[in-house]
């Protein structure tokens, strides 16, 4: 059976982006592989987070994984700082990762933009994420669009690492959903949704109340041209809504433009704005049947156990690549 390793960052409230783009294709996915979610907290510490609202958003984006439908029987669901071997496989991976490569990373650039001081950890964020994919044999990383860039990254670390010391890694391919890829932002849709936007009219968490989802969908920076139409290049708000109104109701693009020819942009975000609701009201619900309960707990203390057992034979096999520790007598 082949493997699929996947990590969501904690570094918000997961938006709909997050879930389009990626946690919607696990659920199909779990029924014919081998896979291993992640919340993967050390990531979003490459970013200043508040420690108390950190340890929220761990607990939160695991409650969501299970209220999506992870299934803990068929998939292992874990966070990232339980299992050591993360850390230790970042570190080697750091040893065989270029910097030049690492500072041409658009999300490197894109968020060390303009700071006077930026953390060694964004610089060094990708060799972390390689380790996370590698350690597990990854065969595919379904991801959205953004995160491209990093897994051919992952891919040319472990391609290094294999013909450098010892062939031990599965080069991993990424899976990029055909539709939703990059959904884009509510209010300048020209640019990602995610969740650590400043401006929260920007992105729908899943655990938006229906009112709040109204309210962000009706806002939604659109044109005055008032035609549903889809045109990234020209109409990038409706095309960007369109394309979300698109996937979660798997009625093609054309389909929804037909619908809507002749009535306005009032009427089609106010449908758009019911199968957003539709869609989160029942995750909502079972997320607030997992929140506060042990079997929460239980279910990460499983999760962290087996991928401890996978992912620290896989350091052991780096460090005896490396050369690193030491032959018993
Ligand atoms: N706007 C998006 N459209 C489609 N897919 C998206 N993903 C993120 N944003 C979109 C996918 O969601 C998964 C988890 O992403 P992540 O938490 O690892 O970090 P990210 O890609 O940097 O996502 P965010 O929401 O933008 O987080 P912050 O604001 O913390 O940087 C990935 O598969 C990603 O492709």
């Amino acid at each position: 059976m082949k493997t699929i390793f996947s990590g969501i960052q904690p570094s918000g409230s997961v938006t709909l982006g997050n879930y389009i783009g990626a946690m919607k294709q696990f659920i199909e996915l779990q029924k014919d592989y081998n896979c291993y979610f992640c919340i993967v907290d050390q990531h979003s510490i490459t970013v200043p987070q508040d420690p108390t609202e950190l340890r929220k958003n761990i607990r939160s984006l695991a409650a969501l994984y299970l209220a999506i439908g992870i299934d803990p029987d068929k998939s292992t669901l874990f966070i990232q700082s339980e299992v050591p071997a993360h850390a230790q496989a970042g570190w080697m991976l750091q040893c065989v990762a270029y910097i030049g490569e690492l500072e041409r990373m658009t999300q490197y650039k894109d968020k060390s933009q303009g700071k006077e001081a930026v953390v060694a950890g964004l610089l060094t964020y990708p060799p972390l994420m390689a380790g996370d994919i590698l350690l597990y044999n990854t065969d595919l990383v379904p991801v959205g669009e953004d995160q491209k860039q990093h897994i051919e990254l992952t891919r040319d670390i472990g391609e290094r690492f294999n013909k450098k010391y010892n062939d031990i890694f599965t080069i991993p391919e990424p899976r990029i959903p055909k539709d939703g890829a990059r959904v884009m932002s509510l209010a300048e849709p020209t640019k990602k949704m995610s969740k650590s936007d400043p401006n929260t009219k920007a992105f729908i968490t899943l655990l938006d109340p229906p009112k709040q989802i109204e309210k962000k969908i009706k806002s939604a920076v659109t044109d005055s041209d008032g035609i549903v139409q889809f045109d990234k290049e020209n109409k990038p708000g409706i095309s960007n809504l369109l394309s979300i109104y698109s996937v979660l109701t798997n009625k093609s693009v054309q389909e929804l433009v037909q619908q809507y020819e002749g009535k306005g942009y009032g009427e089609f975000k106010s449908d758009l704005a019911q199968v957003v609701i539709e869609e989160l009201t029942p995750i909502q619900e079972k997320y607030h049947s997992i929140i506060n309960s042990p079997e929460l707990d239980e279910i990460l203390d499983k999760g962290a156990g087996k991928a401890n057992l996978v992912a620290s034979k896989m350091v052991k096999k780096m460090e005896k690549a490396m050369g690193l520790g030491r032959k018993r007598k």
